[in-house]
C-alpha cells in the first residue's frame, strides 16, 4: 500500500466532482409543500446524538484520506474546518500508517489540530482486532469507522478478491475496541439483508454509503492500465434506496454517498438518518480554497438547513421524520421490487397533531 495510491484517490475523486453535481437517488425524493407548516428558524435545533455523542451538526466530513504529505496537507484543513465548524470527522483507512509509523502524523493532524471534536478513525475490515485498537489510539478516536468494501477492491489494480472471512473478522474487531464501532460502505450501499446482519452481529451503527456520488469502480478503474471494469460504474444501491429499506431493527443509521446540497441533506434525515456524510463534495471545496473555504462552505450548509427546516415545519430531526415525502422514479421501482411501502411516507403528516388534514 502507498502514499501514491492516496494521492491518485483524491485526485480521481476530485475528477469527478469536477463536472459539477450529478443527477442520483436523491433526485427521486421531495418533501410535499404545506404552505402553512412553516415555523421560525430560532425555534429549530439541528443537534443531533451519535456514537453516545451530542453533535452541533448532522452532518460530518465522512472518510477521505490521509498517508502521504499531499494528503496530510489535506487531513489538516479538514481538521481545521471540522474544529471551527463543530462537524464530526472521519479519516481515511489509516491502514498504511500501521504499517509504516512515518506516515502517522498525516493521521494525527486530524486530532492534533481538532482535540476536542468528535474524531473516527477508519480501517478496512479485514484487518484484526489488534490493528483496530491501534486505529483507535493513533486518532484517540471517538468511534472507529470499519469499511466494508468488496466492489472496490474487485476493481483496484493490487485489490483483494476473498471476502469470505470478513464476517468473523469484523466480530473480532467489534469485540476488541472499546469505542463504538460504526460500519461503512464506500459508494455501493448496505442492504436490507446486510443491515439486518449487522443488528445480528451486534454492530450498532451503519453508514449505507450508497451510489450516486463519488464512484470508486471509476477511480479503481482509472488506476488500471486496460480500464477494463468500467462496465461495473453504477453499481449497487443507492443512499435512499438503502434508508427506504432498511429493516426495523437496523442499526441506528447513518447516510452517505452522493449528498450535493443542504437539500439532500434534509432527505437523508427525514428517511430515517441519524447524520448524514459527504465526502466529495467537501473534498472539492477543501482542495480548491483550503481550510477556510470548507469552513465557510459548512457554515452556509447549516444555515440553510435550519432554514429548510424552518420552512418544513420541522423544530428537531424527530419532527423532520413526520413530514411529508414523495418517492418517484426508479428509486420507487426499486421499492416496489423490493416491497417497501411508499404510501405511508407520502402522508405521515396526518399524525401530526398540529395537522388535520
Ligand atoms: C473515500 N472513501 C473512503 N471510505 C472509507 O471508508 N475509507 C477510506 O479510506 C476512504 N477513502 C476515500 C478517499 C476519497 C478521496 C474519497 C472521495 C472517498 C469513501 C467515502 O467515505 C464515502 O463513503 C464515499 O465517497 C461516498 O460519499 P460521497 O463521496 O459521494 O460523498
Amino acid at each position: 500500500m502507498s502514499g501514491d495510491r492516496k494521492d491518485d484517490h483524491v485526485r480521481l475523486a476530485a475528477e469527478q466532482q469536477a463536472s459539477g453535481p450529478r443527477r442520483n437517488g436523491y433526485d427521486d425524493v421531495a418533501f410535499v409543500h404545506h404552505a402553512l407548516d412553516g415555523i421560525d428558524v430560532d425555534q429549530v435545533t439541528l443537534c443531533t446524538e451519535v456514537a453516545d455523542a451530542p453533535w452541533p451538526l448532522p452532518f460530518y466530513i465522512n472518510a477521505m484520506t490521509g498517508g502521504s504529505d499531499m494528503t496530510g496537507a489535506v487531513n489538516r484543513d479538514l481538521a481545521i474546518a471540522a474544529r471551527e465548524t463543530g462537524a464530526a470527522i472521519a479519516s481515511g483507512s489509516v491502514s498504511i500508517a500501521l504499517g509504516d509509523p512515518s506516515v502517522a502524523p498525516t493521521f494525527r493532524v486530524l486530532r492534533e489540530e481538532n482535540p476536542d471534536g468528535f474524531v473516527m478513525a477508519n480501517l478496512g475490515v479485514e484487518r484484526s482486532a489488534d490493528d483496530a485498537r491501534r486505529a483507535v489510539e493513533l486518532l484517540e478516536a471517538n468511534a472507529l469507522q470499519v469499511h466494508v468494501n468488496a466492489v472496490q477492491e474487485t476493481v483496484m489494480p493490487e485489490g483483494s478478491r476473498s471476502f469470505s472471512t470478513w464476517p468473523s473478522s469484523l466480530e473480532r474487531i467489534i469485540a476488541a475496541v472499546d469505542v463504538p464501532v460504526i460500519v461503512k460502505e464506500v459508494g455501493f450501499g448496505l442492504s436490507s439483508g446486510t443491515l439486518r446482519r449487522l443488528a445480528d452481529m451486534g454492530v450498532a451503527y451503519a453508514d449505507v454509503s450508497g451510489n450516486g456520488g463519488t464512484d470508486f469502480v471509476r477511480v479503481e478503474n482509472e488506476r488500471r492500465p486496460q480500464r477494463d471494469y468500467g462496465y461495473l460504474e453504477g453499481w449497487g444501491q443507492s443512499t435512499v434506496a438503502c434508508l427506504l429499506e432498511a429493516p426495523a431493527g437496523a442499526p441506528t443509521l447513518l447516510a452517505s454517498g452522493g449528498v450535493r446540497s443542504p437539500l439532500d441533506v434534509a432527505r437523508a434525515l427525514a428517511l430515517g438518518a441519524r447524520a448524514v456524510g459527504v465526502s466529495g463534495s467537501f473534498l472539492s471545496v477543501v482542495l480548491d480554497g483550503g481550510a477556510e473555504a470548507l469552513r465557510d462552505r459548512i457554515q452556509e450548509w447549516t444555515m440553510h438547513l435550519g432554514s429548510l427546516f424552518a420552512l418544513l415545519g420541522a423544530e428537531d430531526l424527530t419532527a423532520l421524520r413526520t413530514t411529508d415525502v414523495v418517492v418517484s422514479g426508479a428509486t420507487a421501482q426499486f421499492c416496489a421490487a423490493r416491497g417497501v411501502d411508499l404510501t405511508t411516507l407520502a402522508q405521515r403528516s396526518l399524525g401530526r397533531s398540529s395537522n388535520a388534514r
